[in-house]
């Protein structure tokens, strides 16, 4: 089942540089890039993008981290892309949930500091898809 997923390098992974490491992680996992931007984030579409968390007491903090500085966003695919590209990232908290092995749980110390987005399910990952790549036709 090919799918795509909405991959984000937050400017913490960006900052660190870690752009390498993340995408050679998703290539060594079998997945493609069908799409990637290096680029800075409007209010609007972090906003847009977050916007299930805008009522949760981190969301200012969350808008004003990822505006902060570039971000490199991606569509990856492949099979069951969503799920893998979230097993590779790890779980939010990255020491209390995040593996070791994962992206989240080798790189970070902070929830807010968690260096990757992927969309969490088909749904989020087409609405995702169409806010950061609305060029693209999937
Ligand atoms: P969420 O969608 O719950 O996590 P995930 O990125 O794993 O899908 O939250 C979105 C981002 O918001 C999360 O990556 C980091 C930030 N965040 C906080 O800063 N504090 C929190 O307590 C939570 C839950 C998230
Ligand atoms: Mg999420």
């Amino acid at each position: 089942m090919t799918e795509q997923t909405l991959v984000l390098i937050k400017p913490d992974g960006v900052q660190r540089g870690l752009v390498g490491d993340v995408i050679n992680r998703i290539e060594r996992k079998g997945l493609t890039l069908a799409a990637l931007e290096l680029r800075e984030v409007t209010v609007e579409l972090a906003s847009a993008h977050y916007a299930e968390h805008s009522e949760r007491p981190f969301f200012g903090d969350l808008l004003e981290f990822i505006t902060s500085a570039p971000v490199v966003a991606m569509v990856v695919e492949g099979d069951r892309a969503i799920a893998a590209f979230r097993q590779l990232a790890g779980g939010t908290d990255p020491v209390e949930k995040a593996a070791p092995g994962t992206i989240r749980g080798d790189f970070g110390l902070a929830t807010q500091f968690n260096i990757v987005h992927g969309s969490d399910s088909p749904e989020s990952a087409a609405r995702e898809i169409s806010l950061w790549f609305p060029s693209l036709n999937s």
